[in-house]
């Protein structure tokens, strides 16, 4: 067997849909407001995906954006892997259609399901992959569109989710770098903390369960956020250990953005300067799986990863999983630029045949009809 190669991120990049729901406007759906959600969880509006966009058109964008930052060609990426909970379809997976769009001629391409910790799980099994001599490149994603399994009528949930997508390219290469110590784990005392009760083999869909909102995520709010906090802790500290530093050596930590108070309490438990830690989740709230990818991408974009950084990527979802990497960052930020004019317009998925239905949460449809609710005006994060 050869000799483990590293592994680096060489490209990066996001795409988060222009349509914005603020607080103001949950506050004329549900009995909430805009001071609970601010001072309960730090976020302040999310983006919700248009009629047109869906997990792998996002994703597809997303990872196009990421393949231009890294240099490469399209045909260099070797494996896909979409880390996703709200796949286009059952069947078949978000990257086959992801790859289908950007035209890759012979990737693999699956699905990986670890909820909020998609992306991560996602990044440990291709650096395992690449290092292993298997590929070279590969191209991990992690996009979500939350808002068609979001039940807009329950309070505790529809203020926290966000729809959009974030990836990376990993290359695998003889310099020295990239992936230092990677970490995941799943405890299943969570195995129903967060949930959706209906729509798979054992509750298959039917008019009863779209009657009880079965088809809609259910959360254990308290429960949830308690074992966040600890697994975000302990697996950070085993994905630091591993990489052989502390955290004192992490020069920024770009975590899973769930909410502002599990990441103060976070920092507060292992002594981690909060300032090192980055957070946007006032702009897009809980983008599940696409919520690291889509910071890192900030991050790089905000001028607070350097070459020679080391780089905390730690995650938390549903079913208890957490993923933590430890990372030295080799990759020129100005790279980004490659990616500028890549948009939207660039994808078209695969024509189904059937007839097309407006997937958009009939609860938003008003967004639609409103003008003012794009964020076509402001600066996307997603063209960074
Ligand atoms: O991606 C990983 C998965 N997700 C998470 O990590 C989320 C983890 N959990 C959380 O972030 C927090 O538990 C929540 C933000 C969901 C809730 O915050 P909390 O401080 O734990 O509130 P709570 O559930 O203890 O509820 C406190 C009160 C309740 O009212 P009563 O019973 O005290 O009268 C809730 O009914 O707040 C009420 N409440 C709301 N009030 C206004 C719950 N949601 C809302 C709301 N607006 N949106």
């Amino acid at each position: 067997m050869a000799a483990l190669r590293s592994v680096h991120v060489t490209g990066w990049g996001a795409y988060t849909p222009s349509l914005v729901l603020t607080n103001a406007d949950l506050e004329r759906m549900v009995d909430t407001s805009d001071e609970w959600i601010v001072t309960r969880t730090g976020i302040r509006e999310r983006r919700i995906a248009s009629p047109t966009d869906t997990t792998a058109s996002m994703a597809a964008v997303a990872g196009l954006r990421a393949i231009a930052t890294a240099g490469l060609d399209v045909h260099d990426i070797d494996l896909i892997i979409v880390g996703t909970l709200t796949p286009d379809y059952p069947l078949p997976s978000a990257a086959v259609l992801v790859k289908e769009a950007i035209g890759n001629a012979h990737a693999a391409a699956m699905d990986l399901a670890a909820a909020c910790s998609g992306f991560a799980y996602g990044y440990g099994m291709a650096h395992a992959y690449l290092a292993s001599g298997l590929a070279r490149h590969a191209l991990v994603i992690g996009s979500e569109t939350m808002s068609r399994c979001t039940d807009w009528t329950d309070r505790g949930t529809c203020v926290l989710f966000g729809d959009g997508a974030g990836a990376v390219v990993l290359s695998a290469s003889d310099e020295p770098g990239g992936a230092m110590g990677i970490e995941l784990n799943t405890e299943t005392a969570a195995t129903y903390s967060i949930w959706i009760p209906a729509g798979g083999a054992a509750r298959p869909a039917n008019e009863a369960s779209v009657a009880a909102r079965e088809h809609y995520m259910r959360m254990k709010g308290q429960e949830t956020f308690k074992l966040a906090v600890r697994k975000l802790a302990s697996t950070s500290l085993m994905a630091v250990e591993k990489a052989g530093i502390t955290l004192e050596d992490i020069d920024l930590a770009v975590p899973h953005q769930a909410n502002v108070r599990i990441l103060e309490a976070l920092a507060k438990s292992v002594h981690f300067p909060p300032e090192r830690l980055f957070v946007n989740i006032d702009r897009y709230g809980n983008t599940s799986a696409a919520s690291v990818p889509i910071a890192l991408t900030e991050a790089v974009a905000a001028g607070r990863i350097k070459p020679g950084d080391r780089i905390l990527l730690a995650a938390f979802g549903a079913g208890g999983t957490s993923g933590a990497i430890v990372l030295k960052w080799t990759a020129d930020p100005a790279n980004r630029l490659r990616a500028e004019g890549i948009g939207p317009e660039r994808v078209t998925l695969l024509d189904s045949g059937l007839e097309p239905i407006n997937p958009f949460p009939p609860a938003l449809e008003w967004m639609l009809a409103e003008p003012g609710h794009s964020a076509a005006a402001q600066t996307p994060a997603t063209a960074r």
